[in-house]
């Protein structure tokens, strides 16, 4: 019964949990036409039912997923972003030097302003504040209680979501009227035309535009508290990475030049401990489908409407494809994973679009942080939260101290 497949419940939902490689493959590739991402209806109506996620197939979801793919696909980012992300870090870096800082809530910050330069390309400053402060009154709706009365969080947060349209309606109409449709995914929809579906609507455009903001921001930030963590409880690893980051710092120096996205290429002791990371915490235990029709899965029956789980978490800690799981061990991923057994990013239709940016989010600041400063956790890290994915305890409290303060 407690197999790789077994059936339970959920809020009085029946749901199958499936934790074998090939059944998740099965539910998020080969018959993805069988099972509809689901996710809670008050959650839709927050994010927008016209965003990516919520959509089964059809040209709709095709075209934008293309769009999406293509914004934030190597090639791309490479030239949008790079320069701005690594401009953020260095701006960010020295606000928190020698202060104790909730490593969480920063790394949100960090993820946030990311998000938004890569959803908006170059906005004015106001705008990004208006933007900033309704998503922060709109994020707080995310996990409340669906209670639309005067006052609950979810009614502030719808409240938030109205302005927030607002907001990015006119900037739309803005750049509309200009003929000038900027950069950022929000430049690539404004020019998109598809074979079927000639223009995207305002509201599908904004639904995609908060969509992504959703999707990139607690993801990240909740990741690399995690690379914090686990650097600062392996202390030989942090020097190593170091050795990386001085390695590439010495080059620049002789080569007289900045970063580049091809020295990010080049980090791969960075690369796994950020691989090992996504596996370790496995932020997104597991993902939510429904299936779409009676289906016969691995010779299980599952009724139309019942939930399918495929367990990212449950596959990442099994012994069977990663030895000692709960041992934090970047070398382990010098050999590739067996196929469909590493899915930090989920796979097939629905499959993370932006994958390659969140990496280089964390590449960069790496690179910076490993470089200049050093972290010293506070409080005794040991526990979880959920906030709502699983981080350190309180966010994890750390100091930052400069490393040329550091007595040797
Ligand atoms: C380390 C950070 C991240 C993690 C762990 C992560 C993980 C995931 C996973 C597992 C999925 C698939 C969910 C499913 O199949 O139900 C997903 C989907 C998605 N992610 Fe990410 N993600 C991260 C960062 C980002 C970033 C930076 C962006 C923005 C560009 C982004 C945009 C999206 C979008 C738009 C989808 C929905 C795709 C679709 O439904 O077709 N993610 N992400």
């Amino acid at each position: 019964r407690y197999g790789n497949i077994f059936k339970t419940r959920i809020l009085g939902y029946p749901c199958v949990m499936i934790s074998s490689p090939e059944a998740t493959k099965s539910v998020l590739v080969t018959h993805a036409h069988l099972f509809k991402p689901t996710y809670p209806a008050s959650k839709e109506k927050l994010i927008g039912p016209e965003a990516v996620f919520f959509q089964h197939l059809g040209d709709y979801h095709s075209m934008l997923k293309k769009l999406v793919q293509s914004t934030f696909m190597p090639s791309a980012i490479k030239n949008s972003v790079f320069d701005e992300v690594e401009q953020i870090v260095l701006k960010l870096l020295p606000t928190w030097s020698n202060t104790t800082i909730i490593a969480l809530q920063e790394m949100k910050r960090y993820a946030f302003e990311v998000a938004a330069i890569s959803a908006f390309g170059e906005i004015m400053e106001i705008e990004f504040k208006q933007i900033k402060d309704l998503y922060r009154n709109l994020e707080k709706g995310y996990n409340s209680y669906p209670l639309y009365v005067p006052g609950t969080s979810y009614w502030k947060s719808i409240k938030a979501r109205k302005l927030l349209n607002e907001t990015i309606r006119r900037l739309i109409h803005k750049r509309r009227d200009n003929n000038d449709y900027g950069g950022g995914l929000l430049g690539v929809l404004l020019k998109a035309r598809g074979d079927r579906i000639k223009k995207l609507t305002d509201s599908q455009i904004i639904d995609n535009l908060i969509g992504v903001i959703f999707a990139a921001h607690d993801t990240t930030a909740s990741v690399l508290t995690w690379v914090l963590k686990y650097l600062h409880d392996n202390v030989n690893l942090l020097e190593a990475v170091t050795e990386e980051h001085e390695g590439i710092k010495n080059k620049l120096v002789m080569e007289n030049r900045g970063l580049t996205w091809d020295d990010t290429r080049q980090m791969p002791l960075s690369g796994r401990v950020i691989q090992e990371t996504l596996r370790s915490a496995s932020i997104l235990s597991f993902t939510f489908r429904e299936a779409v029709q009676d289906v016969e899965l691995e010779g299980y029956n599952i009724p139309k409407g019942w939930k399918v789980l495929p367990l990212f978490r449950t596959i990442h800690h099994s012994a069977d494809f990663f030895p000692q799981p709960e041992t934090f061990d970047p070398s382990r991923f010098e050999v590739a994973p067996k196929p469909n057994t590493f899915l930090p990013f989920g796979n097939g239709v629905h499959s993370c679009p932006g994958s390659e940016l969140a990496k280089l989010e964390m590449l960069i600041l790496l690179h910076h942080l490993t470089l200049s400063y050093r972290w010293q956790v506070v409080e005794n890290g040991d526990g979880i939260q959920y906030s709502p994915f699983p981080v350190p305890k309180h966010g994890l409290l750390i100091n930052i101290i400069p490393r040329n303060k550091i007595p040797t």
